[in-house]
């Protein structure tokens, strides 16, 4: 509650001019994404996977940068190619923090037209996710946490 209190007493300062604009990624993420991601790229980690410190993980496997172009949420978005690049870029990199390997490269506009002409179907995601989050947990040693999403609360597989 009292942090709650001390984030209102910041909002006449965060409305004022010189409050430097949310780069146009920022915006386009949070109007198309971040109601199931959340703002910062953690909601409820079971039933939407968390990008906060996580989804950079996937970037260590070929088939892990395409599927986060090919999911449907990302490749059927109204972004152009360009908007949506920028836009997966602040998601992955930015979002993603220290879960990027180094030197991962951004995704390009061009990259990403061609993957979302692929989408995933809904069927078969889960099981291709879970394939690769093993193989990140085991050969990548990428944080367990990755197997949070499909959980249910005692910890066990829902899909
Ligand atoms: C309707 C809710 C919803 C919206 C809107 C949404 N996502 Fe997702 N996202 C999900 C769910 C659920 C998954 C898990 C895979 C699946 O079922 O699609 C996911 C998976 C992901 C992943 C892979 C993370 C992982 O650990 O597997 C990324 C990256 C991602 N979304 C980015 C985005 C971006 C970028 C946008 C906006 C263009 C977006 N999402 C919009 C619900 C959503």
């Amino acid at each position: 509650m009292k942090s709650g209190l001390a984030a209102l007493a910041l909002l006449p300062v965060m409305a004022s001019a010189d409050m430097a604009p949310i780069p146009a990624a920022q915006q386009a993420y949070l109007l198309g994404c971040g109601g199931c991601h959340g703002i910062d790229g953690v909601s409820n980690s079971q039933i939407v996977p968390d990008l906060k410190d996580q989804v950079g993980w996937f970037l260590n496997l070929p088939e892990g940068r395409r599927y986060l172009a090919r999911l449907p949420n990302v490749a059927f978005s109204t972004n152009t190619d360009q908007e949506l690049a920028a836009l997966l870029n602040y998601a992955v990199f930015t979002l993603g923090g220290s879960s990027v390997p180094q030197g991962a490269k951004p995704y390009t506009a061009r990259e990403v037209g061609e993957l979302r002409k692929q989408p995933l179907t809904e069927t078969a995601l889960f099981q291709y996710r879970s394939k690769m989050v093993e193989t990140l947990v085991a050969d990548y040693r990428a944080a367990p946490s990755l197997r949070r999403y499909g959980e249910d609360m005692y910890g066990s597989k829902n899909q």
